[in-house]
C-alpha cells in the first residue's frame, strides 16, 4: 500500500496555475453551509482555484454577503449566493461536486456524536435536495458524525433511486493531514512529502492512522505509537479545547477539503493515479462504511486500495474501533429509515 501511495505524496495544494489549461475540465461546485465557520474558508480557498468554472454558495444565512465579498477576487470561478430553503434547489441545479459542511460544530466536553441530533436532519434535508436536483453529482460529507451521516446520506439517495456508492463520500482528509504534520515534527521530516494511510472512521478510537504502512516508511518506538496515534484520534478536540467554546477545525478542515475537492476534480477531469482516504461503503472489512485509500477517475471512485497489512498494534485498534463504529452506522441507518 505504502508504494502505491507514495505516488500522491508530496500533496500541496497548488490554489492557481498559471499552465493549466483551466477551459478544459471546470467544474461546477457547490458548498452547503458556506457562511460557516468552514464554508468561508473552503469558498475562499474553493474561488482561487483555477480547477473550478461556477462556485455556488448555500446557506441558511448571511450567503449574499460572503458571495458578494467572494465574487471580487480576480479568478474565472463565477460565484452565486443562494439564501434559505426556497433557494436550495437552484443552488444545486447542474452541480457535480457538492460539498456539505452544514451543521453544528462541537463544544468542549462534547463527542462528534453528540452533535447527531441537529445535524442528522440537516443533512438528510440537504442530501434529499441533491436527489431531486443534482442526482448525479458526487456528494462530499463533512457535517458530522461523519460516521453516521454519510449511511444517512446513502439511505436518501438510496430511497430516491439514485444511490451511486462511487459518489457518497466522509470526508476524512483532516485525519490525513494532521497524521503526515505531526509524523513530520516528531520525525523531522518535510510534511509535504509524508503519507499516512488513515483508515476506519471519524471519531476518536475510530481514527485508525497507519503507521506502519507510512510513506517515506519510519520506524517508531511503542511509546512514540502510542502518542503519535493518540494526538492523531484526539487532534479534533485539541483544537476544540484551545477555541473554548467558540467551534471546532475550520480553517484546517477548509484546507483539508480543498485538497480533497482538487483531487476529486483532476480525477473527474482525467487525471490517472489521484488517491485520497475517505468513509464510504466498503466491502474491505466486516465494517459496512470504512474509510481507505480510494483512487477516483471520472466516475467518483474507482477502487479502494483496501487496509494493506496491518500490524499488531493496527489490529488492536481495528479491534478498539468496532462497538463505536459499528453502533454510530447503525444510529445514522435507523435514523434514515424513520426520516424517510
Ligand atoms: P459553523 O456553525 O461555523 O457553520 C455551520 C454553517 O451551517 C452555518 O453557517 C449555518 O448557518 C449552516 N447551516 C445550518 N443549518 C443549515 C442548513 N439546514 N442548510 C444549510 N446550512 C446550514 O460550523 P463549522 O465549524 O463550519 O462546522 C460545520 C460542521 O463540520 C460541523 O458538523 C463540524 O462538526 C464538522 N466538522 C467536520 C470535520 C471533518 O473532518 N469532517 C472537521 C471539522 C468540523
Amino acid at each position: 500500500l505504502g508504494n502505491v501511495l507514495w505516488s500522491v505524496a508530496p500533496k500541496l495544494v497548488r490554489y492557481t496555475s498559471s499552465t493549466r489549461d483551466a477551459g478544459s475540465f471546470t467544474r461546477k461546485v457547490a458548498v452547503l453551509g458556506a457562511s460557516g465557520g468552514i464554508g468561508q474558508p473552503l469558498s475562499l480557498l474553493l474561488k482561487l482555484s483555477p480547477l473550478i468554472s461556477d462556485l455556488s454558495l448555500y446557506d441558511i444565512q448571511h450567503t449574499k454577503g460572503v458571495g458578494a465579498d467572494l465574487s471580487h477576487i480576480e479568478t474565472r470561478a463565477k460565484v452565486k449566493a443562494y439564501v434559505g430553503q426556497e433557494q436550495l434547489a437552484d443552488a444545486l441545479k447542474g452541480m457535480e461536486l457538492v460539498l456539505i459542511p452544514a451543521g453544528v460544530p462541537r463544544k468542549p466536553g462534547m463527542t462528534r456524536d453528540d452533535l447527531f441530533n441537529t445535524n442528522a436532519t440537516i443533512v438528510a434535508d440537504l442530501v434529499s435536495s441533491c436527489a431531486k436536483n443534482c442526482p448525479r453529482a458526487l456528494i462530499a460529507i463533512i457535517a458530522n458524525p461523519v460516521n453516521s451521516t454519510v449511511p444517512i446520506a446513502a439511505e436518501i439517495m438510496k430511497h430516491h433511486g439514485v444511490y451511486d456508492e462511487k459518489k457518497v463520500i466522509g470526508v476524512t482528509t483532516l485525519d490525513v493531514v494532521r497524521a503526515a504534520t505531526f509524523v513530520a515534527e516528531a520525525k523531522g521530516l518535510d510534511p509535504t512529502r509524508v503519507f499516512v494511510p488513515v483508515i476506519g472512521g471519524h471519531s476518536g478510537n475510530t481514527i485508525i492512522p497507519l503507521l506502519s504502512q507510512l510513506s517515506p516508511p519510519v520506524s517508531f518506538s511503542k511509546q512514540e505509537l502510542d502518542s503519535l496515534t493518540k494526538r492523531i484520534q484526539n487532534a479534533g478536540t485539541e483544537v476544540v479545547e484551545a477555541k473554548a467554546g467558540t467551534g471546532s477545525a475550520t480553517l484546517s478542515m477548509a484546507h483539508a477539503a480543498a485538497r480533497f475537492t482538487f483531487s476529486v476534480l483532476e480525477a473527474l477531469g482525467g487525471k490517472e493515479g489521484v488517491v485520497e482516504c475517505g468513509y464510504i461503503l466498503s466491502k474491505e472489512t466486516e465494517f459496512k462504511y470504512f474509510a481507505t485509500p480510494l483512487s477516483f477517475t471520472r466516475n467518483g471512485v474507482e477502487r479502494s486500495h483496501g487496509i494493506g497489512k496491518l500490524s499488531e498494534y493496527e489490529t488492536k485498534l481495528m479491534e478498539e474501533a468496532k462497538s463505536e463504529l459499528n453502533s454510530n452506522i447503525k444510529k445514522g441507518e435507523e435514523f434514515a429509515k424513520a426520516y424517510l
